[in-house]
């Protein structure tokens, strides 16, 4: 199953996630990365993150490249910000139009991931889904707990 790991990553909790799907299904990894990448810290990162999403803004990507029809699985996956997916799937999800696909979402969070799962469905639609994976923090978790649990999940899919 040719297989295509979508993903947005601030911190690199979602890109751990990514790395490891990509270990067990030798899926392609597709990152996707704001033009602007500046890394803020503490709360001015989440008035900056926070605004964005309030917003409703959709940030510039840098160019990626993506065949959606090239692949039987992609996953998706994001942080969770003020309790939605981050700008920038957002402006992935605009710029593509992705159908017929059966579709997998991860999302990586400190502990409120609100219906971030639903939000992305909605901008999916003509879609299956096949499954989703919360984690939270994983970069900070025990990595053998976080593999197992991935595993199993990906087994399902
Ligand atoms: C701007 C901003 C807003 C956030 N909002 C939430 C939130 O609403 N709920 C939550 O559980 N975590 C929130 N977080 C924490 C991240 O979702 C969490 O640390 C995640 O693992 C980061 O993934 P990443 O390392 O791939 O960027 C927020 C982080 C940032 C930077």
């Amino acid at each position: 199953m040719k297989t295509a790991v979508i993903y947005y990553s601030y911190e690199g909790n979602c890109a751990l996630i990514a790395e490891l799907i990509k270990n067990v299904l030798e899926a392609d990894l597709i990152e996707l990365r704001t033009a602007d990448d500046k890394k803020r810290q503490g709360f001015s990162k989440y008035l900056w993150g926070g605004r964005q999403v309030i917003m409703k803004e959709t940030p510039s990507l840098k160019p990626y490249t993506v065949d959606p029809e090239a692949y039987d699985l992609i996953i998706i996956g994001t942080p969770v910000w003020a309790a939605n997916p981050t700008p920038a799937l957002n402006t992935f999800l605009g710029e593509q139009r992705i159908r017929n696909k059966k579709i997998a979402l991860f999302c990586c969070h400190a502990g409120g991931k609100g219906k971030v799962f639903d939000k992305i469905k909605n901008k999916l639609p003509g879609n299956t889904f096949a499954g989703e994976i919360d984690f939270i923090n994983p970069a900070k978790q025990e990595r053998q707990e976080v593999v197992n649990k991935l595993n199993a999940w990906i087994k399902g899919l």
